[in-house]
């Protein structure tokens, strides 16, 4: 089932995402469902307050990339609980978008290397590093985690840039191709 997703302005992107148990209420289709959604959205990757829900889980599936890159394109994730334990000093700056902030594509800088410690969708535990392209994707997935988002880290003459654009999307002016939930 494809998800509404919800956009820039929605408190529930503010918030700290909250752990989930393997108990959590239908947890398997509610994957099946965030990867869905994603996809339809032509987007890499997913976390769970992006359908309204402060839990602690983020899909990601850089597939696009496969004809380009097939090591990158091979990498697709569950993550739950997850938990960032290092990043490097060394930061890159890379373009991100991100399906709750529909139309903005901006520079971001991130650490170019990561440490992370999640659960699986079988609730293994992985402590697994990442560097690249694919630090950036967790690190930016990882961010709606923790109530942050990507327009959060642009230069301040960039965010004042942004301003009238990020209060279209608040007012639900915004366009885009797949279903959306404005605040
Ligand atoms: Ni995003």
């Amino acid at each position: 089932m494809i998800l509404p997703i919800y956009t820039y302005g929605n408190a529930v992107l503010r918030k700290v995402a909250e752990p989930i148990s393997a108990d959590y209420p239908q947890l398997s289709t509610l994957i099946d469902n965030m990867f869905q959604t994603m996809y339809h959205a032509e987007g890499v990757g997913l976390a769970a307050p992006q359908v309204g829900l402060p839990i602690r889980l983020l899909v990601i599936d850089l597939a696009p990339f496969k004809e380009d890159d097939p090591e990158l394109g091979a990498f697709k994730v569950v993550m739950i609980n997850a938990n960032i334990l290092d990043r490097s000093e060394e930061e890159v700056v890379g373009e991100e978008g991100c399906l709750s902030i529909p139309g903005i594509h901006e520079n971001v800088p991130r650490a170019q290397k990561i440490k992370i410690q999640y659960m699986d969708a079988d609730f293994k535990e992985h402590i697994e590093e990442f560097e690249g392209y694919k630090a950036r994707v967790v690190q930016h997935e990882y961010d709606h985690l923790e109530g942050n988002l990507f327009t959060d880290k642009v230069t301040p003459i960039r965010r004042q840039l942004l301003k009238s654009r990020l209060t279209n999307i608040v007012k639900g002016k915004a366009s885009a191709s797949y279903k959306t939930k404005s605040a």
